[in-house]
């Protein structure tokens, strides 16, 4: 199977040719954020306690899948707040050291933006502790019996952490965040305005029918809407007058192989593999990994999610199953009956 991932115009994750897509489109305030209501309504309120207090907001744990918002949220949250916010992650805090530079530059009511936050080794998660709950670094000074610790007084900082992978982080670490929010896909009408704003701010004018195709097929998930909002507009400038029109949006997805519900080929490869060669299944994930020639990590981490979140494919004890609506959504006759 050809080059992968990164090069799939429906991935979630960020792409070569994100970093000024996403810096440009990217929300500044609660206000232009859309979508997840209950956290913004949450966030305003921890946001003016800390405020009215005069202290530091308590440390915010983002997670979710690739492309929802965390890191933007996390920039929201010090424009917000009017606070100055430093980014770092997980594996670029190598060592001890690292981390205590760091800290040490901090200004109190400072944000520190660790991305990843689930890569974090434990040795530095073990200075974090401290450092989270008491605003203190210790320091071993010394070595042998001649050994000890100083105590450093650090400013009333706080941390954002984001992780696409919540259950990796250790219990201690999850617990000394004191807010954690959890973002969820975004539902279609969310979508939708977030394709209307991206389109005005590219001064790309864009119909409504135009803007609901888009939203169809982002797999409810911004970063997939812009990215494919700026394909189709490409289109439309090269095989019409700029406008985005539904007509010609619908020949843009076509050439770029993406269907009306977001999958593409190597989505409807996978399903069409386990329909044909094993009529249906269950197959196990082995077996489906080498029969499109991937390892079994890629099609679990990567194919498999968004097939399971659409119910196209089911788990079963003895492996994956194409569920009915993925046969009709290919156009095929059901699954097979099966006697015994
Ligand atoms: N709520 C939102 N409203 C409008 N646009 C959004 C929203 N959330 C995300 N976006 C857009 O999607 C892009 C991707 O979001 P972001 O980089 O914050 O995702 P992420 O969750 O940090 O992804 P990753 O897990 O890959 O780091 C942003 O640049 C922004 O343009
Ligand atoms: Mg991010």
């Amino acid at each position: 199977m050809p080059e992968q991932n990164q090069d799939r115009i429906i991935s979630a994750q960020e792409a070569k040719g994100d970093d000024g897509l996403d810096l440009t489109l990217r929300p500044r305030c609660l206000a232009e954020y859309i979508g997840q209501e209950k956290i913004k309504a949450n966030m305003r309120i921890a946001v003016a306690a800390a405020a009215k207090r005069g202290e530091p907001l308590d440390h915010v744990l983002l997670y979710g899948a690739p492309g929802l918002g965390k890191t933007t949220l996390a920039h929201v949250i010090a424009n917000e707040l009017g606070a100055n916010i430093r980014v770092t992650s997980g594996p670029a805090i190598e060592k001890g050291g690292d981390l205590a530079a760091i800290l040490t530059n901090l200004a109190g009511g400072d944000i520190l933006f660790i991305d990843e936050v689930h890569r974090l080794n434990r040795s530095i998660e073990e200075i974090l502790y401290p450092a989270m709950e008491d605003y203190a670094l210790d320091l071993i000074i010394g070595k042998g019996p001649s050994a000890r610790t100083l105590r450093i007084d650090l400013p009333h900082f706080t941390i954002i952490g984001a992780t696409t992978k919540a259950s990796l982080l250790s219990a201690p670490l999850r617990d000394r965040f004191g807010l954690t929010y959890h973002l969820n896909f975004y539902e279609q009408p969310d979508i939708e305005k977030i394709v209307q704003r991206s389109a005005k701010i590219l001064k790309a004018p864009l119909d409504e029918d135009a803007a609901r195709q888009i939203a169809a097929r982002s797999r409810r998930t911004p970063r997939v809407a812009n990215r494919l909002l700026k394909r189709v507009r490409d289109y439309c400038e090269v095989h019409g007058q700029g406008q985005i029109r539904a007509d010609l949006a619908d020949q843009a997805f076509a050439m770029l192989e993406v269907d009306e519900l977001g999958l593409d080929w190597i989505d409807r490869k996978i399903l069409e593999i386990i329909i044909d060669k094993f009529n249906g299944g269950p197959v196990g994930l082995n077996t489906i990994a080498a029969a499109i020639g991937e390892d079994v990590a890629t099609v679990e981490e990567v194919y498999e999610p968004f097939l399971l979140q659409t119910g196209f494919l089911d788990r079963s004890p003895r492996g994956r199953i194409v569920t009915d609506i993925a046969y009709r959504h290919l156009g095929r006759a059901g699954r097979p009956t099966k006697f015994f």
